[in-house]
């Protein structure tokens, strides 16, 4: 496969996209045995950088991976992809995986792990999207019980997301015993009677850094905000209900299951909160806010 990416990130170099090798026996390729990261770069910046990477450490600490590098390191890694689009909006992608080892599903204590990282374009929801919102689908979450590690092992998350997909949709809401846990890759949020809900963390979904920054803006202006179950009940006599993630930022769900939600449109509260996000990220921008 050709990319248009130029320059990657791997192992200690940076080389040609096109010309990047693994080794076969990596087990990141034979199991999906390791983690990633997302980080959003606006304006040359890397947003909520400290936030990325003890999401990192977390992954890592949870799948018993030694973080290979220093945060330093890895800023250091982070500012020289950075500098290849120069001030552009762009998104950041590192990975880690255990390394190349003979197969065996137990691993050797001693195997070096692969570390690669490039930086691509940032791919913004357009305006349409944002005013008109998208449709979902809810189906089982039928992943393992680790949603809090954030593992390329993504099997599940793709079936899920492309059934969305197959139905003309934007994302599957997940299901798990009656309650909403996330989306295939997503962080989900309900609004009803001028309360925002978003599920509380644990070993079910993904601590989204998203989700994190749209708890904060609600509380520093005073809007309730509440981390808490919320059933399938609850997403259907929703008022709004949002998906929100590094690369979507918060888009209105106005469709479930070929249900309106609430009126069919983007709500109030979702034009209020996407106006603190992006006031906060032009502050950031700007260098006002860390
Ligand atoms: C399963 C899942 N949940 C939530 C999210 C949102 O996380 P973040 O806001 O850190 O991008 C993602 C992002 O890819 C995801 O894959």
């Amino acid at each position: 496969m050709k990319q248009k990416i130029s320059r990657v990130y791997l192992n200690g170099d940076y080389v040609d996209a096109n010309e990047a090798k693994v080794s076969a026996f990596d087990r990141g390729f034979i199991f999906g045995d390791g983690v990633y990261e997302v980080i959003p770069v606006y304006g040359g910046r890397p947003f909520r950088l400290p936030q990325h990477l003890s999401r990192l450490k977390a992954s890592l600490a949870a799948i018993m991976i030694a973080n290979p590098l220093t945060d330093a390191q890895w800023t250091g890694i982070i500012d020289e992809l950075v500098q290849d689009a120069g001030k552009t909006d762009q998104a950041i992608y590192l990975q880690v995986t255990r390394g190349a080892a003979p197969r065996d599903h137990a691993f050797p204590a001693d195997t070096e792990p692969t570390v690669f990282a490039y930086s691509k374009p940032m791919t913004y929801p357009g305006p349409a999207e944002i005013e008109n919102g998208v449709g979902a689908i809810t189906t089982a979450d039928i992943r393992w019980r680790r949603c809090d590690i954030k593992a390329i092992a993504l099997l599940a998350n793709v079936v899920l997301r492309q059934q969305a997909i197959a139905q003309g949709k934007a994302e599957a809401i997940l299901v798990h015993d009656g309650h909403i846990t996330e989306g295939a890759a997503s962080n989900i949020f309900i609004v009803k009677d001028n309360v925002i809900y978003t599920a509380a963390k644990s070993e079910q979904i993904l601590p989204g850094i998203t989700r994190d920054l749209v708890v904060e803006l609600a509380q520093q202006n005073d809007i309730d905000c509440r981390e808490m179950s919320i059933t399938e009940q609850q997403l259907r006599d929703a008022d709004e209900v949002w998906l929100t993630s590094s690369m979507k930022e918060i888009l209105p769900i106005v469709e479930i299951d070929g249900i309106r939600v609430g009126n069919g449109k983007r709500g109030p509260m979702h034009q209020r909160v996407f106006e603190l996000l992006q006031a906060y990220k032009d502050d950031f921008r700007a260098g006002t806010v860390d």
